[in-house]
């Protein structure tokens, strides 16, 4: 039997722009994660269970646009594998699904990354090889993925991205002081694919507005970068103010979401965003250990329905 695991994500900076060429800043939530279980079976073909996708089928009878099945037929082309033997696949997730914190990504890592140990492919297993298998199983949730979720969630390091041609900039960085972080489920989901198709028709019908918008979000996105740098805890919060102005005007965020953000703030954060694609799912709110409680206790009574701590630790 063999397992493997691959962590949720945020967006820290910089989500929508970044599908436009603008730099972003993700970066790992390793407390929650997706995890995918392979072990011989006595039933016969590929058996795939995913409770938390609803999904019981095997490989054969599974619709050709399945993400589980299209990671399979990824690997086995990679791999250069002739049949498959008889083995159940068993995918769970403790990351909800379709609210900004990178299932599909994470489904996807954690499954290759068991295929390739249990058909002994290490060479499969470097982060780079796994981002990009990924990348092209994010296509068939996403349409159009920048390329992040794929990156941060196989490298599990905070990174600075820019999708460009024949190849995107991944940097990581120094990161001067402990961020802390909160990340709040509005309990409302929204599909990426809906939200960054309509971000798209809105680029179309307004291209020169939507180019200013995007590139003052990939402005704060270094300027953030340098803020955790830096160690200036303060400033970023001022960005994460910012950027999220920006996504209110992308018309991204929510009732839902800004009240959260609101309630945050109120209660003492430093600076609070939507993370993903907006329209529903996570927010995140930058807090310090005095306010973390707080904060905390106020996003519970305004209606989250899940509030994660987490830390992106010094690597000074
Ligand atoms: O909602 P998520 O976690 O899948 O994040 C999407 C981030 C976007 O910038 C909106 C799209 C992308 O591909 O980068």
């Amino acid at each position: 039997m063999v397992t493997a695991s691959a962590p949720g994500k945020i967006i820290l900076f910089g989500e929508h722009a970044v599908v436009y060429g603008r730099p972003a800043i993700a970066a790992p939530v390793s407390q929650i994660r997706a995890t995918a279980v392979i072990q011989p079976s006595t039933t016969p073909g590929v058996q795939l269970i995913a409770p938390d996708l609803g999904l019981a089928t095997t490989l054969a009878d599974a619709p050709m646009e399945d993400p589980l099945a299209a990671t399979l037929r990824q690997f086995q082309e990679v791999a250069n594998l002739p049949v498959w033997p008889d083995i159940t696949i068993t995918v769970t997730s403790q990351i909800p699904i379709a609210s900004g914190l990178g299932s599909g990504a994470a489904i996807t890592v954690a499954l290759l990354r068991a295929l390739a140990r249990y058909f002994d492919q290490s060479q499969l297993l470097h982060s780079a090889h796994i981002s990009t298998l990924t990348y092209e199983v994010e296509k068939i949730y996403h349409g159009t993925p920048s390329g992040i979720d794929n990156t941060v969630v196989a490298y599990e390091q905070p990174v600075y991205f820019v999708r460009r041609q024949p190849q995107n900039l991944i940097e990581t960085f120094t990161v001067a002081r402990p961020l802390h972080l909160l990340v709040a489920d509005t309990g409302v989901r929204s599909s990426t694919r809906a939200v960054v198709g309509d971000v798209r028709r809105q680029w179309e019908a307004g291209p020169r507005r939507f180019e200013e918008i995007f590139t003052a979000c990939g402005n704060i996105a270094t300027a953030a970068r340098q803020a955790i740098e830096q160690g200036e805890v303060a400033e970023l919060g001022q960005l994460m103010r910012y950027n999220q102005q920006w996504l209110q005007e992308m018309t991204v965020s929510s009732p839902e979401l800004d009240r959260l953000v609101l309630t945050a703030e109120e209660a003492g954060a430093l600076g609070a965003k939507l993370s993903g694609a907006g329209r529903g799912g996570n927010m995140i709110a930058l807090v310090t250990l005095e306010t973390e409680t707080a904060v905390k206790q106020a996003l519970h009574q305004a209606g989250a329905r899940q509030v994660l701590a987490t830390q992106i630790a010094c690597t000074k």
